[in-house]
């Protein structure tokens, strides 16, 4: 662990609470969990499009995506996933800070690395979304081509084929693309976080 002792926060005058308030709503954590394929990223945009409609503001953070940037020399080791999720959730810690409400689509495999996000975020700025759509269905869908190569052994480590899923087993919300269409995955969650967004002044 580097040294911290030498660090002391400093409390700047406009915080958390002057951005909502500015922004007409709250800030928080979406964190869709779920298998590679299985429409984490697919909703999480949708989700998106229909805040940005009602004018909050968003940011939508992607395993792809950030795999090619900041998080481009982890690999898929359970060690590496790990840090992956962990600077993910203080990213997006800073994102809920800075008043955003933030959509976060990654496999995140492991439940004690997704218990750490809630701790980082705190349990009530975190609603965990469980897009569970059957290994099955991923396989056959296999938009990448992953699987596949999972399956030739070309790919190690690869979740639901040679590394493990730990479904979770109180998500906020769970969504079964099998029966549900994109639109009615939205409306599920919207109508989960529509208290959750509003700005009351406690
Ligand atoms: S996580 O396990 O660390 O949360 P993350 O969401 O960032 O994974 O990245 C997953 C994406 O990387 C998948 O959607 C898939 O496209 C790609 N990928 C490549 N190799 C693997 C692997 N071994 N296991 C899972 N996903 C992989």
């Amino acid at each position: 662990m580097p040294e911290m002792k030498n660090i002391v926060k400093h409390n700047f005058s406009v915080g958390r609470k002057d951005r909502n308030i500015q922004n007409g709503h709250k800030s928080f954590l979406l964190w869709f969990t779920g298998l590679s394929g299985s429409g984490k990223s697919t909703i999480a945009n949708a989700v998106e499009r229909a805040l940005q409609k009602r004018n909050v503001h968003t940011y939508t953070l992607d395993g792809d995506n950030v795999r090619q940037g900041l998080n481009k020399n982890l690999s898929f080791s359970p060690e590496d996933r790990t840090e992956n999720i962990r600077r993910i959730a203080e990213v997006a810690n800073l994102m809920v800070d800075a008043g955003l409400v933030v959509l976060a689509a990654f496999v995140s495999p492991y439940k004690a690395d997704r218990n750490r996000i809630s701790e980082i975020i705190g349990a009530e700025n975190y609603v965990e979304i469980f897009v569970n759509t059957p290994l099955e269905e991923c396989e056959k869908r296999d938009v990448k081509g992953l699987y596949a190569k999972a399956r030739a052994g070309e790919i190690l480590n690869f979740t639901g084929i040679n590394a493990p899923y730990e479904a979770p087993e109180n998500p906020d919300v769970e969504i079964d693309t099998t029966e549900l269409t994109v639109e009615e995955a939205v409306t599920i969650i919207l109508s989960k976080i529509q208290s959750k967004l509003a700005y009351t002044d406690e």
